[in-house]
């Protein structure tokens, strides 16, 4: 399944680096600067085709439909075709095409493809994380020695103050920050111990679900702000990091 999954990323990748002319093709969707460009609903159809052609019973939920399938009973896809649009849009090099499989609601693989750097994330659960089939870690960093990355959640300006609050208090205790802009590709940064931790007010399920399993299986961890577990069927928020940093995050109870 997982080979599948991640040769249908990959030429997912391709639709993204031959891209023309994306700032003509923008069009804006519900919330605060939240973009869409043919790219993304191109490269979701694409993925559509090919995942369901693989797995024709399976569910797809993916972000640029209008009505999203059940994503917690049987097989299902849960689909970000280009996270980190505003990236793409702007030529940052910078999103990534994440691509989650669920069974009755237990994610079991994951594929996470960063094409500017042709990296490919991927695990299968109880198998490890790997980065072009080399198995990644988590750093073992403390939070005092780390650098975590956060998002803005940048659709709902309400959330800002809290965001920018939380990150404010993570600043007095580690080394530095980072907002690079892909919440997939975040995670998948923390997965592979460049970062120890991650933290935003509120996700998409399609946002986080590969990551997630990438980084469980690279050992670390990611939960909600108050530690409960992430939910794949609604939004929720999201604390990630090596389980150390994870663990003192959370005493913390700066997100709560
Ligand atoms: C967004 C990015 C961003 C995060 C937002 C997400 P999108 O995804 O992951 O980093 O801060 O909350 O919605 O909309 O560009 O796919
Ligand atoms: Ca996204
Ligand atoms: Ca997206």
């Amino acid at each position: 399944m997982l080979e599948k999954i991640e040769s249908a990323a990959r030429q997912a990748g391709q639709i993204l680096l031959s891209a023309q002319d994306i700032r003509n093709t923008v069009t804006e969707k519900e919330g605060v600067g939240n973009f869409v460009t043919q790219y993304d609903v191109k490269v979701q159809q694409f993925l559509r085709e090919q995942l369901l052609a693989a797995f024709p019973d399976a569910h797809f939920v993916g972000e640029e439909d209008t009505v999203h399938e059940d994503a917690l009973h049987g097989l299902a896809f849960i689909v970000d075709p280009i996270d980190c649009t505003a990236n793409f849009v702007r030529g940052m090099n910078h999103s990534a095409v994440s691509i989650a499989l669920a069974q009755d609601g237990e994610l079991f693989c994951g594929v996470v493809y960063n094409p500017y750097r042709d990296e490919l994330f991927s695990a299968n659960k109880g198998q490890g994380a790997f980065c072009n089939g080399q198995r990644i870690s988590v750093s073992s960093r403390t939070l005092s020695e780390g650098v975590f990355c956060f998002g803005t959640s940048p659709y709902d300006r309400s959330l800002r103050a809290r965001s920018l609050k939380i990150a404010g208090q993570l600043m007095e205790r580690m080394q530095d920050l980072r907002r690079f802009g892909s919440a997939a590709l975040d995670l998948t940064d923390i997965a592979c111990g460049r970062v120890e931790l991650g933290f935003e007010c509120i996700l998409q399920p399609w946002d986080f679900a590969a990551g997630a399993l990438i980084l469980s299986e690279a050992g670390g961890i990611a939960t909600q702000l108050d530690g409960s577990p992430l939910t794949l069927d609604r939004p929720c928020s999201i604390a990630s990091g090596n389980k150390k940093a994870h663990a003192e995050f959370l005493a913390l109870g700066l997100g709560l």
